[in-house]
């Protein structure tokens, strides 16, 4: 069986870490890199921390509007893909690299597999939920993360093309969560506890300098030092719209290596962010998160009491951050570690 992935943004580097080991051996494995992101820090030290393949092929297609970005990446990988044929293509996630490749795999009749299938935001403001949908509906193979995602998959119709895999970025945590035992964290200038962890990146957040002004003066004013990782579009739209990032609690940091990320959050006193995935990361740290966003894809972490929504009335930020600890639990709804092995099943299984 060969396999073709494509990735191109952060979240979908760390996804295709398990994957990539779980077919090592059992598929011929071919890798695309859109270049989405292509800083070091947004793209190389994560194929080398996480011991992934290079990439057979790099499309360096780089930044650009969402429709130039999303359709410069269907130009290039139409080619790759009459090129290589391969038996699936697997893509991963909710990113404009994930939508493009699915396009140039369905026009090119092969069978297209959908990692992470079925989260929904129900925002339609969000890019990442039209190619979430889009990609869903164009697949083959729906590689769903949770019962609630297979739930909303069944809803718009698609139960018959889906199966429970659980989620890789849960096997891929726990292997750097066991690695990283008893090394040193990143801020070793902070004792355990002392500190959070905090990223944004989504427009809605960065793009308008009010709000991020607003959010910025919540996190400014926290009782423990904030490291805040700032992504590439944190940094561009805060020198952009004027407003001053290092203030008060806020220290403001490169965005961590995949084994660093996970080694601060297990250290934290708590996380701030608007990530989908670290929302998920601190859960399975259970270290209490809070959301800066209306909506969440990973429902369960609200419902266990783990994670804390906090959006229009961004004045309660403080005040939810330094809320008691919450409830332990034992609940596993993300899987027991071993999704990746069970996409190489699923995919196995139904080539011909
Ligand atoms: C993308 C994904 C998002 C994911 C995020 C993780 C889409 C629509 N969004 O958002 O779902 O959560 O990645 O990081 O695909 N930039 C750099 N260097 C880089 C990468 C980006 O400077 O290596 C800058 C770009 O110039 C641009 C901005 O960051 O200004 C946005 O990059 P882009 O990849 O378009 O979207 P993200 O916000 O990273």
């Amino acid at each position: 069986m060969r396999v073709l992935s494509v990735v191109g943004a952060r979240p979908q580097f760390v996804k295709l870490a398990p994957i990539a080991a779980a077919f090592d051996g059992h598929a011929e494995h071919i890798v695309i890199h859109t270049g989405q992101h292509y800083d070091e820090l947004m793209s190389d030290v994560f194929f080398r921390d996480l011991g992934i393949p290079e990439p057979d092929v790099n499309l360096a297609i780089g930044s650009g509007n969402h429709g130039a970005q999303t359709g410069a990446m269907l130009a290039a990988i139409e080619p790759e893909l009459e090129r290589f044929r391969p038996d699936w293509v697997l893509v991963y996630g909710d990113t404009n690299s994930t939508l493009a490749a699915a396009v140039a795999a369905v026009k090119l009749h092969i069978p297209l597999a959908h990692l992470e299938a079925g989260l929904r935001s129900f925002n339609r403001r969000m890019p990442e939920e039209h190619n979430r949908v889009l990609t869903d509906h164009a697949a083959d193979l729906l590689l769903a993360p949770t019962q609630v995602a297979m739930d909303h998959l069944a809803t718009e119709g698609l139960a018959a093309r889906s199966v429970l895999v659980g989620d890789v970025m849960t096997d891929v945590l726990y292997r750097v969560r066991d690695a990283q035992q008893g090394a040193p964290g990143p801020f070793p200038e902070h004792g355990d506890g002392e500190y959070y962890v905090a990223t944004l990146h989504r427009p809605d957040n960065t793009d308008d300098p009010a709000r991020l002004g607003a959010i910025v003066e919540q996190l400014a004013a926290l009782g423990k030092p904030v490291m805040l990782l700032a992504h590439p579009r944190l940094r561009a739209a805060a020198e952009a719209g004027g407003v001053r990032l290092e203030t008060g609690s806020i220290v403001v940091r490169e965005p961590l290596a995949y084994p660093q990320l996970v080694s601060a959050v297990s250290r934290s006193a708590g996380v701030v962010t608007d990530s989908g995935g670290l929302q998920k990361e601190a859960f399975l740290l259970r270290v209490p998160c809070t959301t800066v966003r209306s909506e969440t894809e990973w429902v369960e972490t609200v419902e266990l009491g783990w994670n804390v929504l906090v959006d229009a009335d961004l004045s309660v930020l403080r005040a939810v951050v330094e809320r008691p600890a919450p409830e332990p639990t034992d609940a596993q709804p993300y899987g027991d570690g071993h999704a990746a092995e069970r996409v190489l099943e699923a995919l196995s299984a139904r080539s011909a």
